[in-house]
């Protein structure tokens, strides 16, 4: 019987390397040691075999206590991979690493991603941290060439071609963008170009990325291709805000100390569910549905869609290919329970920060120096705010009149076609903007698809340009 299928095995990789053109001894005695291991092995669970390694790249895109939640997330699906068995070596952290200090903590040294969850923080590896969490870094990371680093633990996907990927991502975007924590923005043409030059160097066998920011579903809608092994899933579609979850006020209740959100609606539904399952028997796609039903818009004041991007048959795979499992959950099978919805009203990733400035002031004693600077952070971003919308508005109006430069703020071009056709005049138009009027500010990036739409209309860079001196310093 042993004979036969390693046979077939050897039939198999003879086939496959006429059609590759070249006889790759090493990797076949590979498959057969491995096909032995797992002969002599526990009769088990079929989907215990997997080939290759499991590689995982975590990002926390902000910084500052106000967004205790991205940073939150991610070290708790560090945890999560971990007690999953991947290796440290093999998971990559990008974080600015401010929280667990900050002076606002209550529980310094200590994040939680739950009312009630565990500290998340400890034995996070400090990759890629500070300023060191930047867009360079990230791409030469993903790209594993060390020699595009700078700072940072070195640390990179170093995978081969049957290697699995996990990339989880969560902060604050916009229309065609992420940002970082160093203040930078990805821009989705950037990071597509990047995972097809991953692809062209047969770094993989297969990629999975969770993306949780508003808008995410424009940084593959129209741009990742189906060809190329990724199987993109976001938290909100591509024009609309995505949620934070365990804020002050909502149920389940979080410690009064506690005056920020801490996690993200579809990021802590994605990690609650896999907590609770034996990996070995839920695919992606099945989680996709638990996530999608508890994340959906239906269930409280604020919620999302959640979307797939890529190739869709990857859904069919199972969560232990990326995820690894716990023992722990063995007997967790797949249930058909529908999950409850983790809150009542969830508060949109850009009203998040301001909730946190209005508890700090809410709850700080009258006349305190701490409801004085609360008050000043308040305001100063409300007033931030506000410049940016009004800059943009103006500069719209300029370019298209009065009222279809209102139109034009919000035009969303129709049949999953990408944000922008010309991806340099969106940054340039960014750029010229930032260099006359300051800024866009996280906040302003919910403006990415006004920018877009006036390259779409085919404005010039000088028409931007005066537009926008007129509007930002003229005035
Ligand atoms: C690696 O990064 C360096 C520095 O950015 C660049 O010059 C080089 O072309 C990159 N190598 C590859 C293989 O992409
Ligand atoms: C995207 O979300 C918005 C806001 O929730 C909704 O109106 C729109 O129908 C959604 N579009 C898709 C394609 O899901
Ligand atoms: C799972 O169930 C089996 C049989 O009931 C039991 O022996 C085992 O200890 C359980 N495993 C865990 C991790 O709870
Ligand atoms: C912009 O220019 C392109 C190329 O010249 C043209 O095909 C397109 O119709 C123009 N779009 C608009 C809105 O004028």
């Amino acid at each position: 019987m042993i004979h036969h299928i390693l046979g077939a095995l050897l039939l198999l990789e003879l086939l496959g390397s006429c059609i590759i053109g070249e006889h790759n001894l090493p990797s076949l005695s590979a498959k057969i040691s491995k096909f032995l291991e797992s002969e002599g092995g526990p009769a088990g669970n079929p989907h215990d075999i997997l080939e290759g390694t499991r590689w995982a790249l975590l990002v926390a895109g902000s910084r500052g206590y106000e967004n205790y939640r991205h940073q939150a997330d991610v070290c708790h699906a560090f945890q999560l991979l971990k007690k999953g068995g991947l290796r440290e070596e093999n998971i990559i952290v990008f974080m600015y690493d401010d929280i667990a200090f900050d002076a606002d903590n209550p529980r310094p040294g200590v994040i939680i991603n739950s009312p009630s969850g565990d500290n998340v923080y400890e034995g996070v590896p400090k990759d890629y941290t500070g300023d060191n969490a930047n867009v360079q870094n990230l791409f030469g990371v993903i790209l594993g060439n060390t020699s595009a680093l700078t700072g940072g633990s070195g640390k990179v996907l170093d995978s081969g071609p049957k290697d699995h990927i996990f990339i989880y991502y969560s902060d604050h975007g916009g229309p065609g963008v992420v940002a970082m924590a160093s203040d930078e923005f990805v821009y989705a043409d950037d990071l597509i170009n990047v995972l097809k030059q991953k692809h062209q160097g047969n770094a993989y066998a297969s990629m999975v990325f969770y993306l949780e920011a508003c808008e995410s579903g424009s940084m593959f809608e129209g741009l990742l291709p189906e060809t190329i092994n990724i199987y993109a899933i976001t938290a909100a579609n591509a024009t609309e805000d995505s949620f934070a979850a365990y804020c002050p006020d909502d149920y389940p209740y979080i410690s009064p100390a506690y005056d920020v959100c801490l996690g993200d609606v579809y990021s802590v539904s994605w990690m609650e569910d896999s907590e609770k399952h034996d990996l070995r028997s839920e695919t992606l796609g099945q989680q996709l549905q638990v996530v999608r039903r508890r994340t959906a818009v239906e269930n409280s004041e604020g919620g999302s869609h959640v979307m797939q991007y890529g190739s869709p048959v990857l859904s069919r795979e199972y969560l232990y290919t990326y995820m690894g499992t716990s023992t722990l959950n063995d007997n967790y099978t797949l249930s058909k329970r529908i999950a409850t919805p983790s809150t009542v009203k969830a508060v949109s990733q850009r009203g998040a920060d301001l909730l946190h400035h209005q508890h700090k002031f809410n709850k700080a004693p009258k006349d305190s120096t701490r409801r004085l600077e609360a008050q000043k952070q308040l305001l100063n971003e409300i007033s931030n705010r506000m410049l940016v919308d009004n800059k943009i508005k103006k500069i719209s109006r300029l370019l298209f009149g009065t009222k279809r430069g209102i139109a034009m703020l919000h035009t969303v071009r129709t049949g999953g076609q990408p944000l922008v056709d010309d991806w340099s005049c969106l940054k340039t138009f960014v750029m010229i903007y930032e260099e006359h009027c300051g800024s866009l500010s996280r906040y302003g990036l919910k403006y990415m698809r006004a920018i877009a739409n006036m390259c779409n209309a085919n404005i010039t860079t000088e028409q931007m340009s005066m537009a926008a001196a007129r509007i930002c310093i003229m005035n």
